[in-house]
């Protein structure tokens, strides 16, 4: 079953970054300030037009056509009385720098307090949004390997929380470069924030309501090579790794998928700016916008995506692939070298020992291949199994991602070898 992924074990081991990594899972931290915005607003990038129009749904690449509108199996019931209508997050719960997530957590499709297991997720996050239970499941996966608690099978969707292990679990908001990272879609980027993540930034925000409504995924698009162009001209630690790279584009194309409201007139759905300002927690008008962070909800009276058509692990890649080839590099490995404007790519291939390129990433199931494989490489392969789990948190990670890699009939990897490509990144090793 997990034959695949296991070959990675002696090469990720033999990684030199290793020990590194090491280093920065006993160093993660919580975020100091959310809510500063950025002051100076920096160098804006040339405007870019794309190379052409998909015109996708917003069911995605994958889901085109859109199924049938179906209002009893769509619809999301957040009334009063409901048990998921809206509570803002007490003191002690837990938000973090995804709206989606801490959306489900205000409606309790997720635990109020923001501490899920895998089964929460995949329950919380179908009731919600129809993500298929394959995508939740490897996310959650990912975010209990990164930063929560393998022995109990939780994560954070914020900041710290206490846990089992020798180490911290410092939920998904101290994983910069290892789940979060730099160019998200709305947040800015850790260096340029004081080490903080998760803090919303006006102008990202100003850029795609310009765009207008109804959002659609070629204006996520646009968004996101507006984003990582602003990163690469205002951040000298610009950094996009082989995982983490790959979150922040996607998260643009979920913001399509699962903030869309369907209906029978438009089963594809749509996304208005009221619908994207109350999943984000933002208040006012075109000239005055606030951001309230924790506040993000589900609207009432919304539908969330076809239950046919789940949004399932290669649909993230047929997206990303396609905003990509509408803006050719606007998914790029590498960073900036210290100074602004000084991005220098990697190539795919120099660290899947030529498995992947550029032009291959994106088709059939070489994304998801991709992504389980930078993600367990990156794993600390500590030798000493961890206390209570009996082995180490990549042998955790491959058994319970090895279903899904033998699924896809994932290729093996003949080497890895990050470690002297990424080193000389500043942000590659910068732990905000
Ligand atoms: C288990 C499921 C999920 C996990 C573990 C997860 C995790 C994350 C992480 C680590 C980030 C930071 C990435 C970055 O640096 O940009 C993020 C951002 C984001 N996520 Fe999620 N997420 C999940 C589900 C969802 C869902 C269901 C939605 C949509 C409804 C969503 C929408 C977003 C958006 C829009 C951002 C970017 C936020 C911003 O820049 O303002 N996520 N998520
Ligand atoms: C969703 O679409 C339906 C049908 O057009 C509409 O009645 C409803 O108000 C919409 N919901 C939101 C939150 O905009
Ligand atoms: C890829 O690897 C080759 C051979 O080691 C090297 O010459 C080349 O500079 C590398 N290119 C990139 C972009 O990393």
């Amino acid at each position: 079953m997990k034959s695949a992924l296991i070959s990675l074990l002696p090469l990720a081991a033999a990684w030199p970054g290793v020990m590194e990594m090491n280093a920065q899972l006993q160093g993660r931290h919580m975020p100091r300030d959310f809510e500063r915005r950025d002051p100076n607003p920096g160098v804006e990038p040339p405007p870019r037009a794309p190379l052409f129009l998909s015109n996708r749904p917003n069911t995605g690449a994958a889901h085109n056509p859109p199924a049938p509108f179906n209002a009893a199996q769509q619809y999301v019931d957040v009334t009063a009385g409901s048990a998921h209508e809206f509570r803002a997050p007490g003191p002690k719960d837990l938000r973090g720098e995804c709206p989606g997530l801490n959306a489900a957590a205000n409606h309790g499709f997720l635990p109020r307090n923001g501490l899920p297991t895998t089964t929460d997720t995949v329950n919380g996050l179908m009731a919600a949004y129809n993500m298929s239970p394959e995508l939740a499941a490897v996310l959650a996966i990912i975010a209990i390997a990164l930063g929560g608690d393998p022995v109990k099978e939780t994560w954070s969707i914020g900041g710290a929380f206490p846990n089992t292990l020798p180490f911290p679990a410092t939920g998904i908001l101290g994983t910069h470069n290892r789940y979060e990272g730099d160019a998200s879609i709305m947040k800015g980027d850790a260096y340029l924030n004081g080490g903080s993540v998760g803090v919303f930034q006006n102008h990202k925000w100003d850029f795609f309501m310009k765009q207008d409504e109804p959002f659609t995924l070629d204006k996520a698009a646009a968004q996101s090579d507006y984003v990582t162009r602003y990163s690469i001209l205002n951040n000298p630690y610009y950094f996009s790794a082989p995982f983490s790279g790959l979150v922040a584009p996607a998260a643009h194309d979920f913001v399509i998928n699962f903030m869309s409201n369907h209906s029978a007139e438009a089963p594809g759905g749509v996304l208005t700016r009221d619908v994207l300002q109350q999943f984000f927690a933002v208040t006012g008008t075109p000239t005055s916008y606030t951001h309230n962070q924790g506040l993000e909800r589900i609207p009432l009276n919304w539908y969330k995506r076809p239950t046919s058509q789940q949004y399932n692990v290669p649909d993230v890649f047929a997206d990303l692939g396609a905003n990509n080839a509408m803006y050719p590099g606007s998914i790029r490995f590498g960073g900036n070298t210290g100074t602004t404007n000084s991005f220098t790519g990697v190539e795919i291939g120099n660290f899947t020992d030529g498995l992947y390129d550029a032009s291959t990433l994106f088709q059939g199931n070489n994304g998801a291949c991709f992504l389980f494989q930078a993600f367990t490489a990156g794993l600390p392969d500590a030798s000493d199994p961890i206390i209570g789990l009996g082995k180490s948190l990549l042998d955790w990670a491959v058994d319970k991602l090895g279903p899904y890699s033998s699924k896809y009939q994932c290729p093996q990897l003949k080497s890895v070898n990050y470690g002297p490509i990424f080193q000389s990144y500043p942000g590659y090793s910068y732990d905000s």
